[in-house]
């Protein structure tokens, strides 16, 4: 089978998904216990870290993922917003702003790199150093406001050292108490990215995460989900196997770096379908091959990945924890000796809630 080909990314507009159904939001829906999702137990807590070096690995992520992408919003949300360019590189500013403060919502946040890349994508840059005291507040309202939720706040800035425009809070998506009320209908963009193992439960936890976002948006609102296309991934590099022993060498290589099964990973694919399910309408899907260089340093994160799954075995005293050791070891000899690099692409979903 031939590695997939690598593209540059460029910037079509969405291609509409296959006409999603729009229907009201699903009720009631009965999400699997936590601790028990069935045969899936790295589903059941998040399994990576929240070290320094995680920190640091979210931080290098983020530049990959933009470095790819090149939008923060998807331009179909700029343009649709009359929002400003979001490009990180291209100068604040360059059209009018919104006349009404604009709510933006981002969930699982990791360390609001991503929140604030876009508030400084849309605001002028601060005179103020860093290590001055936080500029006083501006007598109106920000144009732009931001909230970064994570079930953990340990690899966010601390509040003091965020901009006034970005609020923290510590929520888990899966709260049994639902969406806080004044959340509810509040927010003019949700946006969540690599949730992958933050998704409980396959496709009915994937649908209960867009349901929540559905009912955080103001109607006329947009939810944009930036996620690895998994069932996707692939080798590159490798010359093609032509034993037995080879093609078992690189399913070997491409099997090891998954966190969970793929099995329980198939509501990527669905989530266009899924938006459409909870009511989202204008739902699109843009499919994000990147360069080949961002795959291979992309491979080198993984290996934190799995790093961080494994101390997170030793530290439980489980025996996997040796396993995943040696497969990192041997990962990465594959790679230094026969430059083989996982390769995922990446998803980004949109959809608008009816206004
Ligand atoms: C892979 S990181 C992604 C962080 C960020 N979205 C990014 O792209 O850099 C996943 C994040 O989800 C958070 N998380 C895990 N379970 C969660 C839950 N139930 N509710 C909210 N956040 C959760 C983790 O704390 C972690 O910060």
């Amino acid at each position: 089978m031939k590695p997939p080909a690598l593209a540059r990314l460029s910037h079509p507009s969405f291609r509409s998904s296959s006409t999603p159904r729009l229907l009201p939001s699903s009720p009631g829906i009965t999400l699997p216990p936590r601790n028990h999702p069935p045969s899936c137990s790295l589903l059941s807590t998040y399994p990576l870290s929240r070290s320094p070096l995680s920190t640091a690995r979210l931080i290098a992520q983020h530049a990959l993922w933009q470095h790819d992408l090149r939008f923060l919003l998807h331009p179909t949300i700029q343009s649709s917003l009359s929002l400003p360019t979001l490009s990180p590189t291209s100068p604040p500013h360059n059209t009018t702003s919104p006349t009404t403060p604009l709510r933006i919502h981002d969930l699982a946040t990791g360390t609001a790199l991503w929140p604030l890349s876009l508030l400084q994508s849309l605001t002028p840059p601060s005179t103020s150093p860093a290590h001055h005291d936080p500029p006083p507040q501006p007598p109106s309202a920000p144009p732009i406001t931001i909230t970064a939720s994570d079930i953990s706040l340990l690899q966010t800035p601390h509040p003091s050292f965020l901009p006034p425009a970005l609020e923290t809070a510590e929520w888990d998506i899966y709260s049994p108490a639902g969406v806080p009320p004044h959340w509810v209908s509040a927010f003019d963009i949700i946006h969540i990215r690599l949730a992958l193992l933050v998704v409980q439960g396959g496709e009915a936890g994937a649908r209960e995460v867009v349901r929540r976002g559905y009912s955080m948006l103001r109607p006329g609102g947009w939810m944009q989900w930036d996620e690895l296309d998994v069932e996707g991934a692939g080798v590159l590099n490798g010359a093609h196997p032509t034993t037995e022993a080879e093609r078992a060498e690189k399913a070997r290589f491409l099997r090891m770096q998954e966190l969970a099964s793929l099995e329980h990973l198939r509501w990527v694919r669905r989530l266009p379908g899924l938006f459409g399910e909870v009511g989202f309408g204008e739902v699109g899907r843009e499919s994000v091959e990147g360069e080949r260089s961002s795959a291979g340093l992309l491979q080198m994160l993984q290996f934190l990945v799995m790093q961080e799954e494994m101390e997170g075995f030793e530290m439980a005293g489980k025996e996997e924890g040796e396993r995943v050791r040696g497969d990192i070891e041997w990962g990465r000899r594959m790679v230094a000796e026969r430059g083989w690099v996982r390769y995922v692409p990446k998803v980004v979903v949109v959809g608008r809630k009816p206004g």
